[in-house]
């Protein structure tokens, strides 16, 4: 006997009870309460509890899960999650991850991953289409965005700095200089820290009126920095800026980046993926000029977590910043499957492409077009919202589906205050923010699950609020 296994009426218990738990879960969304506070004795005594000896066995494990962690977990699927840029998991997502823990595939090399391998380069070559870019573009699915622009700036400097694999930045002449703006979000510094470039090589760009990165402003300091010196390197440009959802101007900064040389790398982590809806390839066609893109199918495409996207223009790029050798990892190429071993930092490497590939091929690429089409109007039918009620003011333009206002006359603290009660009547979870330096209010429709009715019952309750003030 196999203690680590499950008989077979075990496993006809396990798959009744997950099936139940899934569907209860399911129904209970459009009630569940959408920030439970936490239960700190049911929590603490998680930790408390020794691991046992011997095992519960799988009815328990599931009473266990269905006493303990449903219940201490944030409902970020319920229709009016709108903190943050959290997208709930698309349907197909607990089925296509069940399956993929199942095959347990190694996404390192291909004798290892075979179909997976395939499966990976198809969500890959279907991203590098949407964002325009050329054949020879190769990409990588990573743990997030953050990853994705680590990632990004390590193939840039990899690019830029001559043998940067033996000498790092050890013998760089000069200091390198990022430049991002001061929208960006904060995974710009993160990896511009871990890399080693340093924060004091982080120039943050003015904005314009409207938070997009000012040109002129990101012109004036590559001159003075060439002037005094230093070495101009890359411009992180953001497609989505967390705060306010605006866009750079993508197609200005390319220009600028080639006159001057400069790698381009755009966070398009929250925006990007919105290229799918035909409104705005205007707005960020630039991003098809750029030598690499983050993106995140855990976001627009509703994959559950974790499933980021490096792509990088020149794909060459990409293998030569992160394919090293060694006796005990000799894989023949195929032109078929990709190693991505040789892609990215990682050597072992889950199934990512699995649930994301799973989830196009059962809804379609309309499905995700149209939830972009509809979140966006949702956002667009709160701003206006918003801009008709006497007491509420818009702090940004509602460009994506990030929703920026205040209450005027109202402080910090009266702020937080209305948060914290927006969420503990259930209404919904929004988020704050600062806008100009003016702090307010965020709602983020990044939920596919939203509707029309769970928009105006915000506004009203918002109103209702405004009301009762006077
Ligand atoms: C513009 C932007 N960049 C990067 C990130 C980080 O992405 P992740 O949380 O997947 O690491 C976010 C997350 O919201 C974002 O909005």
């Amino acid at each position: 006997m196999n203690e680590l296994l499950l008989t077979g009426d075990e496993r006809d218990r396990a798959g009744a009870r997950l099936l139940a738990l899934l569907d209860s879960y399911e129904r209970g969304l459009p009630k569940a309460e959408i920030l439970p506070e936490p239960d700190r004795d049911v929590l603490a005594s998680l930790l408390a509890a020794p691991m046992p000896e011997r095992g519960v066995g799988v009815d328990a494990l599931f009473d266990r899960w269905e006493d303990t962690i449903l219940p201490n977990s944030t409902a970020v699927a319920h229709p009016r999650f709108l903190a943050y840029v959290l997208g709930p998991p698309n349907g197909i997502a607990p089925y296509a991850e069940a399956v993929a823990a199942a095959l347990n595939q190694n996404c390192n090399f291909w004798q290892l991953s075979p179909a997976a391998s395939v499966v990976e380069r198809s969500v890959l070559e279907w991203l590098a289409s949407v964002v325009g870019f050329p054949a020879q573009a190769k990409g990588i699915l990573t743990g997030g965005g953050s990853l994705a622009t680590l990632q990004a700036l390590a193939t840039a400097l990899n690019d830029r700095v001559p043998d940067f694999h033996a000498n790092g930045l050890q013998r760089a002449s000069a200091p390198l200089v990022v430049y991002t703006s001061v929208e960006a979000h904060r995974s710009v510094d993160k990896a511009a820290a871990i890399l080693g470039i340093g924060l004091d090589n982080v120039r943050h760009i003015a904005t314009d009126s409207v938070h997009r990165m000012d040109v002129g402003a990101l012109r004036a300091a590559i001159e003075e920095d060439r002037a005094d010196g230093l070495r101009p390197w890359c411009v992180v440009a953001t497609c989505g800026t967390v705060s306010t959802g605006s866009v750079d101007p993508l197609d200005d900064i390319a220009d600028l980046c080639a006159a001057e040389d400069l790698w381009l790398h755009v966070d398009g982590a929250y925006g990007a993926l919105f290229l799918l809806s035909e409104e705005m390839r205007g707005l960020m066609g630039g991003c098809a000029r750029a030598d690499s893109i983050t993106l995140d199918p855990h976001k627009l495409l509703y994959a559950s977590l974790e499933a980021g996207c490096l792509l990088v223009r020149d794909g060459a790029k990409l293998r030569d910043a992160h394919a090293f050798d060694s006796s005990y990892l000799t894989v023949a190429e195929d032109p078929l499957m990709t190693d991505y071993m040789d892609y990215g930092p990682q050597l072992s490497r889950n199934f990512k492409a699995f649930k994301v590939w799973s989830a196009l091929q059962a809804f379609g690429v309309s499905a995700f077009r149209e939830a972009n089409v509809r979140t966006l109007g949702l956002a667009r039918r709160l701003g206006e919202g918003i801009e008709a009620t006497p007491g509420l003011t818009l702090l940004a333009p509602v460009t994506l589906t990030a929703v920026c206002f205040a209450v005027d006359g109202a402080s910090d603290d009266d702020h937080t205050a209305l948060l914290e009660r927006l969420a503990a009547e259930n209404v919904a979870l929004l988020g704050p923010v600062v806008v100009a330096g003016r702090r307010g209010i965020r709602a983020c429709v990044t939920n596919h699950r939203t509707s029309e009715a769970d928009i105006d019952l915000v506004l009203e309750w918002l109103q209702s609020r405004l009301t009762g003030r006077r």
